[in-house]
């Protein structure tokens, strides 16, 4: 393995060119801390020379100091770079690491193994072409093992390799090794997992990494090092249909239009005919420019810049793809999603949805069923809590390009991202579209909203009261409507207690019923501004989210924010339905304010202060903005 140091040192140019061409795997190690995981990639690292000489030397001083192993080399401490890790002994963090050999390059993802980092776990093994699974040989197949490989599985990551370590302490036994395998391969067959190779190995001795070892002359297989070199890579691929999600439209100048993007699957030559989806319209490619020149072929994994025949209009997010054989599109969804957020994924709530380079709207609906990761149980689930995965139809706002995720992971994985601050909150999986998308149309109208509120003399709008139960929003958006009624206006009010005796009276006041409780009120104030009404809502609406998602809902200019603010203390010492009194006392749970949170608006369009103001006053002054328009 001594390649890279001597051909740096001879000559430079030859080893950058030879480097150049290697063939890339990505593959993530799984296991805890005790299988030996951060001593097996600390001991790939340090064969394959890719330890600096300072390193090596910072190595063995730490491993005098604080090793495990008696004075000589600790691998695991090389690996457990982060400084709460060696606090804790535990990995707490995906950390890529890279080194090379003369066949191939790697990027080992190092991934925690404890159940509550499936997140960091999922992160690592996003783009990994190979899992490396470590059992502890004293200790066999474990829980943990088992939640490693359904995880594998579930991101379908092709080649699982079971490394089956410390066999120095087990004496090098062939039974042991062949109970576990057995033990092994019958799960692994219940969760779709029919090929692995089984490895016994020492990492901290050795045996079975980069070469086959003595110590286990019954073991007729590759080492762990040569087989991670020969497993094929892209080459499944290649053999796919082309596709490739466009990132940008690059166009210098009049004359030139290319779409730049990076290959997810398939082959692509000058000449082939191309279909830009959603959209459909189709053209054959002109060219493939790269920096270093035109390419006659590109295939899966590299990034290029197509020109086409014909002016055909495709944007950032659209996918092109093979005429013969282009994605599906669709709206509606049947998905798998690992929920990556402490704040746990609410159904109803919109998120953004990242396929590709695409960028929607999406919104999960209660899921299915949750998974339990050790038991693979499936149990009945309102919502997914971190580290929780759960089987859930997605609808998004508008449809997009896609392909089932066990066919081509790029198109058919995603993420979640939640809208208010930006955090990638879940990933997941497309299984299929679901049917219902393709049957139910939108029915195109000939009267529209114009057109009915015309009718009445007025603009159609939303005028959103949120606050505090007890704040006041209720006796101001009723004065509000006496207001506007008596100018001839057209209103209707929607107010959260009436509302919650019919259209949601299934609904309580979890955080999940509440989102329930703004979507359904928000659908209803869009059907009637469609109608050319003028709305009042008055609700608590108490998350940012879901006044955000019903602002969404309507056009611009259509939604107004009215944040009618009465502080804690004051809407208590109110206590108008005495409702405060029995969330003080416990009688009643999940009271706003008290026991629930309320998010203020940061940007209410309207700020009514009610300890300033009088609720007639109040409502003066709303219905003055409304009906001389907004500034
Ligand atoms: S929201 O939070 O989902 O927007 P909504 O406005 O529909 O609430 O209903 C709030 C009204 O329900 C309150 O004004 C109060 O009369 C009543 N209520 C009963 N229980 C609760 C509770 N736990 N939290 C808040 N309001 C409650």
């Amino acid at each position: 393995m001594a390649h890279v140091s001597d051909l740096i040192a001879e000559d430079i140019d030859a080893y950058l060119e030879a480097h150049q061409h290697k063939s890339l795997l990505r593959f993530l190690t799984c296991g805890s801390v005790d299988d030996g995981k951060s001593t097996l990639i600390g001991r790939l690292l340090y064969d394959s020379k890719m330890i600096f000489e300072d390193q090596l030397a910072a190595l063995e001083a730490d491993s005098k100091k604080v090793g495990t192993q008696g004075g000589e080399i600790d691998f695991a401490l090389l690996v457990d770079g982060l400084a709460a890790e060696r606090e804790q002994g535990i990995t707490i963090d995906v950390a890529y690491r890279f080194f090379s050999t003369d066949k191939r390059k790697f990027i080992v993802a190092d991934t925690p193994g404890h159940e509550q980092y499936t997140r960091n776990m999922v992160t690592g093994a996003s783009t990994a072409d190979a899992a490396v699974i470590l059992i502890d040989a004293r200790k066999g197949v474990l829980t943990q093992s088992r939640r490693h490989s359904y995880l594998v599985s579930l991101l379908g990551i092709r080649h699982v390799v079971l490394a089956i370590n410390k066999m120095d302490l087990v004496d090098w036994s062939q039974e042991v090794f062949d109970t576990i395998l057995a033990d092994y391969r019958a799960f692994a067959a219940q969760i779709g997992i029919t090929e692995f190779t089984a490895i016994p190995m020492s990492a901290l001795r050795g045996d079975n990494i980069t070469a086959v070892s003595e110590a286990a002359p019954w073991y007729k297989g590759p080492a762990l090092l040569p087989h991670l070199e020969d497993l094929p890579v892209e080459d499944q691929l290649r053999a796919r249909p082309f596709r490739m999600p466009v990132q940008w439209v690059n166009r210098p100048n009049l004359d030139f239009r290319g779409f730049s993007g990076f290959i997810s699957s398939g082959t692509v030559k000058p000449g082939d005919k191309v279909k830009s989806i959603p959209s459909g319209r189709e053209s054959r490619v002109a060219r493939i420019v790269t920096l270093d020149g035109d390419l006659d072929i590109a295939v899966a994994g590299q990034s290029v810049t197509l020109t086409l025949e014909d002016e055909i209009d495709a944007s950032r997010g659209d996918v092109l793809a093979a005429s013969s054989d282009p994605p599906q599109v669709a709206d509606q969804f049947e998905s798998t999603i690992v929920w990556m957020d402490d704040e746990p994924m609410l159904p109803g709530r919109p998120y953004v949805l990242k396929l590709g380079t695409r960028l929607v709207s999406a919104s999960v609906a209660e899921p299915k069923y949750k998974v339990n990761v050790n038991t693979l149980e499936h149990l009945a689930a309102k919502r997914l809590e971190l580290n929780e995965i759960g089987v859930c139809n997605l609808s998004l706002d508008a449809p997009i390009a896609f392909d089932p995720y066990v066919e081509n992971h790029d198109l058919g994985g995603f993420i979640l991202i939640d809208r208010i601050s930006n955090r990638t909150v879940g990933a997941g999986m497309l299984h299929f579209a679901l049917r219902r998308s393709q049957n139910v149309h939108w029915q195109a109208l000939d009267v529209d909203k114009a057109a009915r509120a015309r009718a009445k003399g007025q603009t159609a709008r939303v005028v959103w009261l949120t606050g505090l139960s007890g704040s006041g929003k209720s006796t101001i958006a009723n004065l509000v409507e006496k207001r506007l009624m008596a100018a001839g206006r057209h209103t209707y009010l929607l107010d959260g207690d009436n509302v919650r005796h019919g259209l949601n009276r299934d609904l309580g006041f979890t955080d999940a019923d509440r989102v329930e409780n703004i979507r359904r009120v928000a659908e209803v104030a869009k059907l009637m501004v469609d109608a050319g009404l003028i709305v009042l809502v008055s609700f608590i609406s108490p998350f940012r989210a879901e006044r955000r998602m019903a602002r969404d809902l309507m056009g611009a200019d259509e939604f107004v924010e009215v944040y009618v603010d009465t502080p804690l203390a004051e809407a208590e010492r109110r206590d108008v339905k005495g409702l405060y009194k029995k969330a003080r006392t416990g009688e009643l749970k999940n009271f706003t304010g008290i026991d629930s949170p309320y998010e203020a608006p940061e940007h209410p369009e309207i700020h009514i202060d009610t300890t300033a103001m009088s609720a007639e006053d109040a409502a003066e002054l709303i219905a003055a903005r409304l009906m001389e328009g907004l500034d």
